[in-house]
């Protein structure tokens, strides 16, 4: 099937993407996109948390079709290079930075949650988390790091 759909701001056009592909396999093997992460691959670790409509999925729980006509958001449309995102500044600055597996989905989910609320308080913080999982270090720099960035949205940062 055709597919044609907006992911980081630009648009994106595929051809012959097999019905049953999901989105994670198009990301990470059809785009090159590798900062989406695959941890259990059944909708039960969050690593491949992408934003898609403005909510979290599991990319590797929907299929590619479904982004057709809709706007997608990965961890490559944060910052670019140069400029950080403050989520990204706040997370290398409070040491919310963690493994390569776990911290692009954290990202997200930290980056809807923000969108949605730019003053969450700890526990929707922590809410907004729960699909997030984590076994080695805990998520109190985490949860540091996106009370950080919230606060420098609010005073001026970009949440692009
Ligand atoms: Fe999708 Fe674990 S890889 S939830
Ligand atoms: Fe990434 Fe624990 S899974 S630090």
């Amino acid at each position: 099937m055709e597919l044609i759909f907006n992911l980081n701001g630009k648009e994106v056009r595929l051809a012959q993407v097999p019905g049953e592909e999901s989105l994670l396999n198009l990301l990470r093997q059809r785009l090159g996109l590798k900062g989406t992460k695959e941890g259990c691959g059944h909708g039960e670790c969050g690593t491949c948390t992408v934003i898609m409509g403005g909510k979290t999925v599991n990319s590797c729980l929907v299929l590619a079709a479904e982004a057709d006509g809709r706007e997608l958001f990965t961890v490559e449309g944060l910052g670019d290079g140069d400029h950080l995102h403050p989520l990204q500044k706040a997370f290398i600055e409070k040491h919310g930075m963690q493994c390569g597996f776990c911290t692009s989905g954290m990202l997200m989910s930290s980056k809807a949650l923000l969108e949605k609320n730019p003053d969450p308080t700890r526990e929707e913080i922590k809410e907004s988390l729960a699909g997030n999982l984590c076994r080695c270090t805990g998520y109190a720099m985490v949860i540091e790091s996106v009370e950080a960035a919230a606060k420098a949205i609010r005073q001026g940062g970009n949440n692009e």
